[in-house]
């Protein structure tokens, strides 16, 4: 028997309800989008962050019709919310009425609890007598079940105006995903035509201006959510993420951000505020008990997932010898306390870690100026400054030094953040690769739509990218393989011997019908540390 034929198997009996990977069959976008329209829930459902006994469900109404997010309009409505068993709402396992209304921007979210371990669930919401599209769910195995796959999308840097979500339509499409992990820049807050696909506005954001109130971020949530595609990979199961700087603004730290000016913008901490009472409303999150977002998921005895919050308390970006300071933080002390628990405590035998900007290093200095300039730009290296990203954990080097030291095997970084694809092998530094071992894998998802390298050069996909693809890889050989260009997303498959990642391209994100296309594929044995180009992607 094949391998394909093993998993179709598999898949067949996770669909019965025995295993983890499948979810069952989305809705179409276009059915979706159809269906919102002519009711309430325009914004679609989504679910997230899925426990063995519980998952979030979310919805937003319009009561009527001024009640455009951000408005403040309309007043409490009440809300019904289902989780059944099967699709015709028959067998209703958990259900409830909440009222809801404009001081959480008519937002819905509950954190269903009581449910079954490993089950596909069917979840609705019912407003005045009106039904939502229905969504699938699926809960978690308990922490000691065997599992023996799990496969998961994985997307990062979504924006609005650079194009169209066609790598959700295409996970969505798949059927095979037990969830997705969005790694952040779920959304972008710039003024209209600062940051669209090569300097041109594919489709215009709402508001026109950078958003900046507490309206304003909810206005900007509530327009992503119109978008199909992104409703029917919402809808079509658990979705795990965590935020980067662009859900604030851009190169955010714990006390600003590049793209905040406190002469012009007012204080940040307001601002700070805004955006997280937003992106709390809007998103299928859950939150511990200080509001914290860095959390722990898992899935049987075969992997665990920690989504790591590089944002909220991490030291000012700085550059030159300061990124050695040993007492700069990425995580904070309270995050970087818990993550060394979690990673020494007995996990599963994946360790999956959620990591919104790369950890491996990476040298630049040997390219030449044309092509270090765009890379600067994507990269956030400064100007004049030393040749790395000091965004990323090359900025916080003597942190990053005492969590490597503390990984424990199998860890698999899952990174977005620069727009472009990265296999990396996870080396102390990258002077010391390959001469002292890899400590973990990285796998780094490119944008969904926004700009990459030949955007920001203006030139064809694959042409002088490649020459940048090869100095980036002969600087840095703990890089195995990286792709500039493409925009898409990911697929992780997790099994007991090895997981691999598969990367998409989309055809043309100013396409709302763009394809997408197989660009590479690398694995990672269980107690490897180390890539392998894998030479097809998983059967789904
Ligand atoms: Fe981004």
């Amino acid at each position: 028997m094949t391998k394909a034929i093993i998993r179709r198997d598999f898949l067949k009996a996770a669909a019965a309800g025995t295993g983890i990977a499948a979810v069952g069959l989305p809705a179409t976008a276009t059915a979706i989008a159809a269906a919102a329209e002519a009711t309430p829930f325009r914004h679609g459902v989504a679910s997230g962050d899925p426990l063995p006994d519980a998952v979030i469900i979310w919805t937003r109404v319009t009561p009527v019709p001024e009640a455009a997010p951000g408005s403040g309009a309309g007043g409490p409505a009440e809300v019904t919310w289902q989780v059944a068993a099967d699709p015709g709402f028959q067998q209703i396992a958990a259900s409830g009425t909440l009222t809801t209304g404009p001081e959480r921007d008519h937002t819905v979210k509950v954190d269903v609890r009581g449910l079954e371990a490993a089950t596909t669930y069917h979840y609705r919401f019912l407003f005045d007598g009106v039904a939502s599209p229905a969504g699938l769910t699926r809960t978690a195995p308990r922490p000691e079940a065997e599992v023996d796959g799990l496969r998961l999308g994985v997307v990062s840097c979504s924006n609005w105006e650079a194009g169209h979500f066609s790598a959700y339509r295409h996970l969505a499409a798949r059927g095979d995903l037990f969830g997705v992990v969005h790694l952040g820049d779920y959304i972008y807050e710039y003024r209209r035509g600062e940051f669209a696909a090569r300097g041109t506005v594919v489709r215009p954001h709402e508001p026109a201006h950078e958003i900046l109130s507490l309206a304003d971020y909810r206005t900007r949530h509530g327009q992503y959510k119109t978008d199909p595609d992104l409703q029917a990979l919402h809808a079509a199961c658990p979705w795990m993420i965590v935020w980067d700087d662009h859900e604030v603004a851009n190169d955010s730290w714990s006390g600003g951000a590049e793209n905040h000016d406190p002469a012009t913008e007012g204080p940040w901490a307001p601002r700070l505020a805004a955006s997280r009472q937003a992106y709390f409303e809007w998103m299928p999150v859950r939150t511990g008990p200080a509001g914290e977002i860095y959390r722990t998921l898992r899935f049987g005895t075969l992997a665990d997932l920690t989504m790591l919050d590089l944002r909220s308390y991490r030291s000012r970006q700085t550059s030159g010898i300061e990124v050695d300071d040993p007492g700069r933080t990425m995580t904070g002390q309270a995050q970087m306390d818990w993550l060394r628990s979690v990673l020494s405590g007995g996990g599963a035998r994946w360790r999956l870690i959620g990591n919104s900007v790369m950890i491996s290093p990476l040298a630049l200095g040997s390219l030449p100026a044309h092509l270090l300039g765009p890379l600067r730009r994507l990269l956030g290296v400064p100007e004049g400054g030393y040749a790395l990203n000091s965004d990323q954990w090359d900025g916080y080097t003597a942190e990053r030094k005492r969590l490597l030291a503390a990984l424990p095997d199998n860890t698999v970084f899952l990174t977005g953040d620069i727009h472009t694809s990265w296999a990396n092998e996870v080396p102390r530094t990258a002077a010391t690769y390959p001469a002292s071992p890899s400590l973990a894998v990285e796998f780094v998802v490119p944008s969904v739509t926004s700009d990459n390298v030949d955007d920001f050069l203006r030139a064809e996909p694959r042409t002088i990218s490649l020459t940048a693809e090869g100095l980036v890889r002969a600087a840095n050989r703990h890089v195995r393989g990286v792709e500039l260009d493409s925009h898409g997303y990911g697929v992780l498959d997790v099994n007991p011997d090895r997981v691999q990642m598969d990367w998409f391209a989309i055809s043309n994100r100013s396409r709302a019908d763009a394809a997408s296309s197989w660009l590479a594929s690398f694995a990672s044995a269980h107690g490897s540390r180390r890539l392998r180009r894998a030479y097809r992607p998983v059967p789904f």
